[in-house]
């Protein structure tokens, strides 16, 4: 391999191929000929898309990473699995409220937590999981929105929980309870609406409306990020 770089075997559904050690599990598949449609989105660790099951040569684990952050190892083997159930909670966010009996009604699984910390310890974001899950059976919905704030919603906590929890949907409608009803309400926000159905506006978009596909381009590529 040119310039110095390594390479390493893994393996794709049993298949060998040699690939250079500096690549993620997603660069690496697409190296060795595979495209990616589907299971990938931001390719930068924050869309949650891509979360993998692999395992090494010669270790019994399972192991689990983001595709996209995650480096390529000697001897990795991935294969195609189902993805996991993420059961999802239909409700009326104006037909509850932030109370441990309606949360119950809704992730009756929650309460059920064994407290084996296995969702902590998977999780590619680095939050303490199974604590959120700890503030929602108190009922601290904004404890648990707060901690749960940087979840990516990739779901590897629920491919190791025991208890069946869908962490990420509970943690979602944490938060929703919390904006919903504990939230302070935000006066930059309330100010902001307020030009807007003032037309403040108005023109800018219409200015947008009417813009080239390039133009829009442009403008999204030289925009200020905070
Ligand atoms: S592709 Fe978005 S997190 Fe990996």
């Amino acid at each position: 391999m040119r310039d110095g770089i390594g390479t390493v075997d893994i393996y794709v559904m049993g298949k060998q191929y040699r690939v250079p050690e500096t690549l993620t599990i997603l660069e690496a598949m697409e190296y060795a000929g595979y495209q990616m449609k589907r299971g990938c989105g931001c390719r930068a660790g924050f869309c949650g898309a891509c979360a993998t099951v692999y395992r090494i040569a010669g270790d019994f684990e399972l192991k689990v990473g983001l595709a996209c952050q995650t480096k390529v190892e000697q001897g990795m083997y991935l294969a195609q699995i189902p993805f996991f159930p993420g059961r999802k909670a239909i409700f009326n966010l104006e037909e509850i409220k932030p109370s441990v009996a309606d949360f119950a009604q809704l992730y009756p699984e929650v309460f059920r937590c064994l407290g084996c910390s296995s969702c902590t310890k998977v999780c590619p974001q680095d939050i303490d999981v199974m604590q959120y899950i700890a503030y929602i059976q108190r009922g601290d919905f904004a404890k648990a929105a707060d901690l749960s704030f940087d979840c990516l919603m990739c779901g590897l906590c629920v491919s190791r929980c025991p208890a069946h929890i869908v962490h990420y949907n509970a943690a979602l409608t944490s938060r929703r309870l919390y904006s919903r009803y504990l939230a302070k309400p935000d006066a930059f926000l309330a100010e902001r609406v307020r030009e807007i159905e003032n037309g403040a506006f108005d023109a800018e978009l219409q200015e947008l409306m009417e813009s080239s596909r390039e133009r829009l381009q442009e403008l999204y590529n030289s925009r200020e990020i905070e």
